[in-house]
């Protein structure tokens, strides 16, 4: 197989396009830091809360933050947040805290 870089890195960026979550623009839209992309494949686009897995769209950041160390220290129920909670600094955990209490 062969590919040529510039062709393969155009269809990356297609894909990568096609899908971005199609959510109405609005003038207030906070951008999600890169941090917080991850938790889009679960809790849905701006952490809406997808099936099973828990809205968090507006959680209070105070309590996200208690929500998150309870995690990390497996003082709370959890199927995987217990072992995603781990993977993230306290730096990384403010900055999500900050965006996911200012979504709706
Ligand atoms: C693999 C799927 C998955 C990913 C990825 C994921 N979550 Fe979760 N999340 C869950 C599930 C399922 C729960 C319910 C608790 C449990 O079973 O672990 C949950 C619960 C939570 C809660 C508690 C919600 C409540 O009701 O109090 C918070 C906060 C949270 N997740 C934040 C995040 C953040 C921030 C990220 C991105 C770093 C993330 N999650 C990534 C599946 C996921």
């Amino acid at each position: 197989m062969s590919f040529s870089t510039p062709a393969l890195s155009g269809m990356a960026l297609a894909v990568l396009l096609s899908m971005a979550p199609h959510a109405p623009l609005r003038a207030e839209a906070v951008t999600a830091p890169p941090v917080a992309l991850s938790c889009a494949g679960c809790h849905g686009p701006q952490g809406a809360g997808e099936g099973s897995v828990p809205r968090i769209a507006g959680y209070d950041r105070q309590a996200f933050v208690q929500t998150w160390s309870a995690f990390r220290a497996n003082e709370r129920p959890a199927t995987i947040m217990n072992r995603i909670a781990r993977g993230f600094t306290d730096a990384e955990v403010a900055q999500m805290a900050d965006y996911f209490a200012s979504v709706r």
